[in-house]
């Protein structure tokens, strides 16, 4: 079988499907759950300073081609995180900090208190479109925001540093480049998009509690992997692409953007968990019959062929 080894920016990885931030890695046993479920690494809940109970519900709907949420980012605050996440060497796949924060100082803070977990790598999300005071309703989506908070957080820790942007942003390869000249190591490609609205016809208005919410799943795939392969043109550091990846097929489609690690989230509401074994399979099976041995082999090669004229 091919193998789907992967290194992303210093982390040896089983295969590349990372779990995305928001999705069941909750808690430190069902990080474990989806590890057993063959994900290569799986990204936490992004945490704030204090706790969050975030949006009033409903706070997911499901459509035709993916879902909206407007979660809002409910969390526990970093100092139960610090203890629910202890011993994360255990697990038997690295587990990547998702740290969010209304200011600089603020995410500095989180990443500082859980530097001593054992967190493989760190990404920061500057690119929620829900939450007012956070992400791009905060202004975090401009090449000076990243700047600024991508080398408030560089100065806490050491370990990998990812930034989580937004398939919104008008500026988004200078965002990635400013996020790269400021010490990042990786770019997260991409959050959810819009946001989006669902009216429920019966009751007569929008069916979530904050009213709208980010779109994710099928109908944000395309728009994912174009991001994926502009940003991958513009920067050295690698990307985890994200967005509506729901089999092999649209996992290799992202390697062939650039994409070196690939985020799985919405899948798992279509698939179930068992998603990662699955796209695992399916991966390996098109790379035998396309007569591609690795990954390292078909990276970028739409922007590469594109290039050539062919
Ligand atoms: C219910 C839900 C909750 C999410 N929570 C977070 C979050 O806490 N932090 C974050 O960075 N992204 C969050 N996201 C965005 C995902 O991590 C991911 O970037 C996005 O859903 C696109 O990938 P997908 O189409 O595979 O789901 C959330 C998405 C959904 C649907």
């Amino acid at each position: 079988m091919p193998d789907l080894k992967t290194k992303l920016a210093g982390i040896n990885l089983e295969n590349p499907l990372i779990l995305a931030s928001g999705f069941l890695g909750v808690s430190k046993a069902s990080l474990e759950f989806v590890i057993k479920n063959g994900a290569g690494a799986v990204t936490i809940k992004s945490i704030s300073r204090l706790p969050r109970s975030g949006h009033h519900a409903p706070i997911i709907a499901a459509f035709e081609a993916g879902l909206l949420n407007a979660v809002g980012y409910s969390n526990p605050g970093m100092i139960k995180a610090r203890e629910e996440y202890a011993d994360l060497k255990k697990l038997k796949a690295p587990v990547f900090l998702s740290a969010i924060g209304q200011k600089p100082g603020d995410f500095a803070k989180v990443v500082a208190t859980l530097e001593k977990n054992d967190f493989a790598a760190v990404e920061i999300v500057l690119s929620c479109p829900h939450t007012p005071g956070y992400g791009t309703l905060a202004g975090q989506s401009t090449p000076a925001a990243t700047a600024k908070i991508t080398k408030a957080v560089r100065k806490v820790t050491r370990k990998p540093l990812f930034v989580k942007v937004s398939p919104d942003a008008p500026k988004l390869t200078e965002i990635c480049k400013a996020a790269e000249a400021a010490g990042a190591d990786g770019i997260t490609a991409v959050n959810t998009m819009g946001p989006g609205m669902i009216i429920d016809l019966e009751a007569r208005k929008p069916v979530l509690g904050f009213g709208m919410g980010g779109v994710s799943g099928a109908a944000l795939h395309p728009i994912a992997v174009r991001c994926v392969y502009e940003i991958s043109q513009a920067v050295k550091i690698p990307i985890i692409g994200t967005g509506g990846v729901t089999s092999g097929r649209d996992a290799i489609e992202m390697v062939m953007a650039g994409a070196t690690g690939i985020g799985v989230g919405t899948a798992i509401s279509t698939r179930g968990v068992a998603c990662f074994h699955l796209i695992a399979k399916e991966m390996q099976d098109w790379m035998k019959e396309n007569g591609v041995k690795s990954l390292e082999e078909i990276r970028g090669i739409a922007w590469k062929m594109s290039k050539k004229g062919s």
